[in-house]
């Protein structure tokens, strides 16, 4: 498609329906076409676009320039009707010629890639950028709670939209696997510990650990006392690299590490690279701390604390050493954004972290602001709300382990209801948890990121209903519809040329060619939202109207070319679909 100065690229048929409509409103309204493009709007039901003339600012009355704009109006191959409704202006695309360019365009970006991965949707706008997004990051020996959760769902979208949109990604956990709760365990492991656990469960054993020894440190007097401590100096024994306490640390960390590396494969998430608190070097962090005394940033406490103070920009003031000269939590993500910045050279660094670190995300990048680093200001914080229902009372926590387990054990109970398709699937206990993934991912999504939720484990498991199963459901459909086709004799040509996309005239075909052309609108949307939501309920509206077409779009038992014209329909329907659930980092189901 050409392209016109000023204006996102074209990438997709929508854009060059956009850019039909735009020539039609720039000549009667006297604006530049690359100004019309802007300000269309994909429209609602019976318009495919609408256009508000409020929004170009002309002198004269609104409605006077709609009349113009439809007195002007020429119908063509790619626009068929202008209509006037006070100061908006209706386009409607000519359906044969949108069936066509987008069936064709999905078709050609599925399977006939340079890159032989499936591209629809995807853009090149982040060409020859770097980006760095931080996710999950769970605290080694604590709970994984539901915080780590969401980071590391929405986090894994993050990293699929920037690819999707041409980015160079890089994705980092940072484990929390530094600090005091480190001389807690090793204290702990000592008078609870069992090598046998931690070889075969880390977590829940370190965790377990954990849990006593903070008993212990809560006791009255000098019996509290003496554990906490026993482990700051444990802890400072690792700061100052002390060879027993940091090959001790070394192994928990390994251990947990593994069954984490489990979780995630399940989860169908990759890191790129699995930092943490621990890499990031003591000097960086004087380095860090001397420059900002230098530049007159720090103030010593009563307590011959180093502090910075913030109060100017309503943050507070913020520790960045103890008198003891050991590192905080904040000291290590400042110098660890240095190191990172010294490495990658990126050109954003997203946190994906829990809106109740909103005030230690916004500290540290004041901090850095303040230091004159000009990068600091490509650093994003992307939050998102609490999950209740979740989280439990100390000591009975559900770990990350449980919730996936328990997922795909009630899926695969109910799945076994079904016998006679129970039957047909090939692998019953690895299809059960895949949806029961897909379950906890969708709920987690469904929402704007800000909002908290209770985690519900009967409505999130149900095939009715928003839910993941119900996506995998609908996708699992239009592969079977495929496969029956396929063994009726019916399959799609090579050349897609000869499929009569002409035929495709009912209106739910015309609905869900529509949904397929926005796709690649809503990949770019995400990319500027950050909000996975837009792709999940963009994928329930596509499912919704595929499954309303099942009885006005039959396949099997029509004419051939009728048949195929449907079949082809559904195949790219499939392939939407798909390619939207990866996003998503679920994995698309064939059969269920
Ligand atoms: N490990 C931290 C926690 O569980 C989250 C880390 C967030 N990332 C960061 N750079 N501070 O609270």
């Amino acid at each position: 498609y050409p392209a016109i100065p000023g204006v996102e690229p074209q990438i997709c048929a929508l854009d060059a329906f956009r850019l039909a409509v735009a020539s039609k409103l720039a000549a009667p309204l006297g604006i530049p076409i690359e100004k019309a493009y802007e300000g269309i709007d994909i429209g609602k039901k019976e318009a495919d676009f609408t256009v508000a003339i409020p929004r170009f600012r002309l002198s004269g009355k609104p409605d006077e320039w709609a009349k113009k704009v439809v007195d002007a109006f020429q119908p063509d191959d790619m626009v068929e009707s202008a209509v006037q409704d006070k100061a908006f202006v209706s386009f409607m695309m000519r359906t044969p010629t949108l069936v066509r360019k987008v069936l064709d365009q999905i078709n050609d970006l599925t399977y006939h890639t340079p890159s032989k991965k499936a591209e629809y949707g995807c853009n090149h706008s982040g060409k020859g950028k770097k980006v760095i997004i931080e996710y999950s990051s769970p605290n080694i020996a604590k709970e994984f709670h539901a915080g780590h959760l969401r980071s590391t769902i929405i986090g894994a979208f993050l990293s699929n939209v920037h690819r999707a949109t041409g980015w160079d990604v890089t994705t980092i956990n940072y484990l929390g696997d530094w600090g005091k709760q480190f001389g807690m365990v090793a204290v702990g492991f000592d008078r609870y510990g069992s090598e046998e656990a931690l070889k075969t469960d880390a977590i829940h054993h370190l965790y377990d650990v954990y849990v006593k020894i903070n008993r212990d440190g809560e006791k009255e007097g000098e019996e509290g006392k003496a554990v906490h401590d026993a482990a700051r100096e444990f802890f400072k024994r690792m700061e100052d690299g002390d060879e027993a306490a940091v090959k001790q640390w070394k192994r928990f960390r390994d251990f947990s590490l593994e069954r984490y590396k489990q979780s995630y494969e399940r989860l169908n998430i990759e890191f790129d690279v699995y930092g943490g608190e621990s890499t990031v070097s003591q000097k960086a962090m004087q380095d860090a701390v001397e420059k900002m005394q230098t530049m007159g940033l720090v103030e010593t406490g009563e307590d011959g604390a180093k502090l910075v103070k913030l109060d100017k920009w309503k943050l507070g003031s913020t520790i960045l050493q103890k008198k003891d000269g050991t590192s905080l939590y904040i000291t290590r993500d400042i110098a660890g954004a240095i190191e990172r910045y010294d490495k990658y050279h990126f050109d954003k660094m997203i946190y994906v972290v829990a809106s109740q670190q909103d005030l230690h995300l916004a500290q540290f990048f004041k901090v850095l602001d303040l230091m004159g680093l000009p990068w600091a200001k490509t650093l994003e914080h992307v939050n998102f709300g609490m999950v209740a229902g979740m989280s439990s009372r100390k000591g009975t926590a559900v770990s990350l382990d449980h919730i996936l387990n328990e997922a795909g054990e009630v899926m695969h109970e109910q799945m076994r209801k079904n016998e006679a398709k129970y039957a047909n699937v090939e692998n019953p206990e690895k299809t059960a948890d895949e949806i029961g993934m897909s379950a906890v991912k969708i709920q987690d999504m469904a929402a704007k990121r800000i909002n908290n939720y209770t985690f519900n484990w009967s409505r999130m498991l149900s095939f009715e209903g928003d839910t993941g199963p119900y996506l995998q459901y609908a996708h699992a459909r239009l592969c079977s519809v495929q496969r029956r086709a396929a063994d009726a004799g019916l399959t799609i040509p090579t050349d897609v040329s000869t499929v009569k996309t002409e035929l495709l005239v009912e209106a739910g075909a015309r609905a869900i060619v529509a949904l397929l052309a926005a796709y690649p609108d809503v990949v770019r949307t995400a990319l500027k939202t950050y909000e996975p939501s837009g792709v999940v309920t963009y994928l329930f509206k596509l499912s919704h109207a595929i499954s309303g077409a099942w009885e006005t779009l039959v396949v099997l038992g029509q004419e051939k070319e009728l048949a195929l014209a449907r079949l082809w329909l559904f195949v790219c329907a499939r392939d939407v679909l798909g390619t939207g659930l990866r996003l998503l980092s679920l994995r698309p189901l064939e059969k269920m």
